[in-house]
C-alpha cells in the first residue's frame, strides 16, 4: 500500500520543487521509502534542487525514446531510501504531452512500489497539470500568502473540480452538453453551484451523479502556505479557505505553514537541499510538522 501525493500550484515560483525535495528528505529520514517524480514537463528542475546531474534517463526518455521500463528510470539521490525520477529537460517539447502518453505515465506511476510517491507538478491549469494533480484524490496545493498566488490557487482548485466532473461524463452525452452550459455561467455570483449541477446530472443518470458525488467528496486538497513571514498573515490564508468553501463547497485544510528562510538562496546557489545544509532550523521544524500532518491526515492508499 502506498500514498501518491501530487504537489501543484496555481502560480509559478511558490516553492513546489523546494517543498517536494525537502519533504522527501524528511520522510526518508523518518524511515519511509520515497520516490520523487519530476512531472513539471518543460521546466523540470527537481534534480538541480537535489544537486543531481541530469545524465541518466528520465521522463523525457520514456516519452521520446519509448523507454519501456518506467521502473528503470528510478535513480538514487545520495539519501538513504529517497529516490528520484527526473523530468524531461534534455528533450524539448514534452510539455505538450499527447493524451495516450499521459495515461501511460499515470498508469506507470500507480504501479511503482514505495511508501510515498511525491509528484512535483507544473503550475497553471493546463489539462496535463490538472490530470497529474487528480492522480490522487488527496493532494497538496502550494501557495504563498499573497493575493495573486491565493487567487491562482483558488482558480486552480476550481479548474480541477470541473475537470473531475467533466472526465466522468460520457462523451457526446446530454450530461456533457448540460455541463458545458453550466460552465459558461459564473459560480462566483452564487446562482450556480456544484451540488445543483450534480442534482441535474442525477435527473439524466442517478448512477452517474452518485459516482460524481462520491469523487467530489473524496477529493481532499490540502494547502501549504510557503514563504510565510509571520502569524499576521493568517487573515489572508483564511481567505482562500473561505472562498473555496463558499464557491466550490470544498473545505480545504492547511497542511502546513512553512517559513521564509533567507538561507534558501545559498541552498539554491550551491545546489544542495536546505535540509542537507542546515540542522535544527525553523524550516526543518516545519517540514517535520508537515510529515506528522501527512501521517495523521492523508488516508487514501493505492495498492
Ligand atoms: N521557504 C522558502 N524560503 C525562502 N525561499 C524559498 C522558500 N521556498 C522556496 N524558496 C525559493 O523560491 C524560489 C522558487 O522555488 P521553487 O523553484 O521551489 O518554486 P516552484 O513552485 O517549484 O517554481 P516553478 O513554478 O517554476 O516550478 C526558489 O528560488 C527557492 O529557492
Ligand atoms: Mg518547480
Amino acid at each position: 500500500m502506498k500514498q501518491i501525493i501530487p504537489v501543484a500550484s496555481g502560480k509559478g515560483g511558490v516553492g513546489k520543487t523546494t517543498t517536494v525535495a525537502n519533504l522527501g528528505i524528511s520522510l526518508a529520514r523518518k524511515g519511509k521509502t520515497v520516490i520523487m517524480i519530476d512531472l513539471d514537463l518543460g521546466e523540470s528542475n527537481l534534480h538541480t534542487v537535489m544537486g543531481i546531474k541530469n545524465i541518466k534517463p528520465g521522463l523525457g526518455h520514456f516519452i521520446n525514446k519509448r523507454e519501456d521500463s518506467f521502473e528503470s528510470l528510478i535513480q538514487e539521490t545520495g539519501f538513504e531510501r529517497l529516490y528520484l525520477i527526473t523530468g524531461d529537460s534534455l528533450f524539448p517539447g514534452a510539455a505538450n504531452l499527447p493524451y495516450f502518453q499521459k495515461k501511460k505515465i499515470i498508469k506507470s506511476i500507480r504501479e511503482l512500489t514505495a511508501d510515498y510517491i511525491l509528484l512535483d507538478i507544473g503550475s497553471g491549469s493546463s489539462y496535463n497539470v490538472i490530470d497529474f494533480f487528480l492522480i490522487s484524490p488527496e493532494n497538496i496545493i502550494v501557495t504563498i500568502p499573497e493575493t495573486t498566488a491565493l487567487l491562482n490557487a483558488y482558480s486552480f482548485l476550481k479548474n480541477a473540480l470541473y475537470r473531475l466532473i467533466y472526465l466522468a461524463l460520457p462523451p457526446h452525452s446530454e450530461e456533457r452538453d448540460y455541463f458545458n452550459e453550466f460552465s459558461r455561467e459564473s459560480i462566483e455570483k452564487g446562482e450556480n453551484n456544484l451540488s445543483n449541477l450534480v442534482k441535474v446530472i442525477g435527473s439524466f443518470s442517478e448512477e452517474l451523479s452518485g459516482r460524481i458525488s462520491h469523487s467530489l467528496t473524496q477529493f481532499s486538497p490540502h494547502v501549504i502556505f510557503n514563504m510565510s513571514l509571520n502569524d499576521d498573515e493568517k487573515f489572508i490564508t483564511d481567505k482562500l479557505i473561505k472562498i473555496t468553501d463558499k464557491n466550490l463547497g470544498k473545505k480545504i485544510r492547511t497542511a502546513g505553514q512553512i517559513p521564509w528562510v533567507n538561507e534558501m538562496r545559498r541552498s539554491s546557489i550551491i545546489m544542495k537541499p536546505y535540509l542537507q545544509l542546515y540542522e535544527n532550523s525553523v524550516y526543518e521544524n516545519a517540514m517535520n510538522h508537515l510529515v506528522s500532518y501527512i501521517e495523521e491526515n492523508f488516508k487514501f492508499r493505492f495498492n
